[in-house]
């Protein structure tokens, strides 16, 4: 795993960029895996900046998201949905048929965990996997449990993730409890991931992804086994390993 401690926030989203813009150019066709929350807000900015100025064009690429809320309808201003569209899609030229995102609403969730599966398959794979962390070490929504699961599928939210998602609520009372994740398979088979932390919150979480061991309870240290894992973080986040 290849860790880069870069000066600022600004830094973080850059390098990244650089990096996404890197493949979309080498292959204009390359599937990329999304990732919401605050983290990577920067990496879309400069994204859609460099889209502006005619240095990417996203005509041809394929995404998939990580993760969406369990019944938590497209509208409501705290669905990954609308987040990504807001912050991401409707800046740029992707073809709306070319965006997946987990349907949350959806009658039959194992039908739509298994087909979200098949489609990434049918795309050739996840080229690079755009990652945050929680504060507890999740990735995606694969909480700490002694079980992890390997594919997509509907996961209990722990009272620490609901916590800390809450401010992306106007009431707190409608943030879900569960929502559904690309697995921690999902997740690895990706030919590249890059994972993005800023601030001192996440130092903890950091450090437990980085110590040599693999543990169900901190779900990111799973991506020490990948054989292209980069970590693009801030000197805050970076705090308990340097
Ligand atoms: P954040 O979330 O970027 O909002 O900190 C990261 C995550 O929960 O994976």
């Amino acid at each position: 795993m290849k860790i880069y401690i870069e000066d600022s926030y600004d830094k973080i989203s850059e390098k990244a960029a650089l990096i996404v813009a890197g493949r979309i150019t080498v292959n204009p066709r390359s599937v990329l895996g999304l990732a919401t929350g605050s983290t990577p807000i920067g990496m879309y900015k400069k994204l859609i900046d460099m889209y502006k100025r005619s240095i990417i064009d996203f005509s041809q690429i394929t995404t998939f998201n990580l993760d969406e809320y369990y019944k938590l309808s497209r509208e409501n201003r705290g669905s990954y949905y609308y987040y990504m569209m807001e912050t991401f899609f409707n800046h740029i030229n992707i073809p709306k048929e070319n965006i997946h995102i987990p349907n949350g609403m959806a009658d039959d969730i194992e039908k739509e965990c298994r087909e979200y599966e098949e489609k990434i398959d049918k795309a050739g794979g996840i080229d690079i996997q755009i990652l945050g962390i929680g504060t507890n070490g999740h990735i995606g929504f694969n909480e700490p449990a002694e079980n992890l699961n390997i594919r997509t599928g509907l996961i209990d939210l722990t009272e620490n993730t609901i916590r800390d998602n809450s401010r992306f609520f106007e009431k707190k009372e409608e943030m879900p409890t569960k929502a559904l994740s690309m697995g921690i398979v999902s997740i690895m088979k990706a030919k590249k991931i890059i994972l993005l932390a800023s601030g001192e919150n996440k130092a903890e979480a950091i450090k437990n992804m980085t110590n040599g061991y693999i543990n169900t309870n901190h779900p990111a240290s799973i991506l020490q086994a990948h054989r292209d894992c980069i970590l693009i973080i801030d000197r805050d986040a970076a705090k308990l390993i340097i």
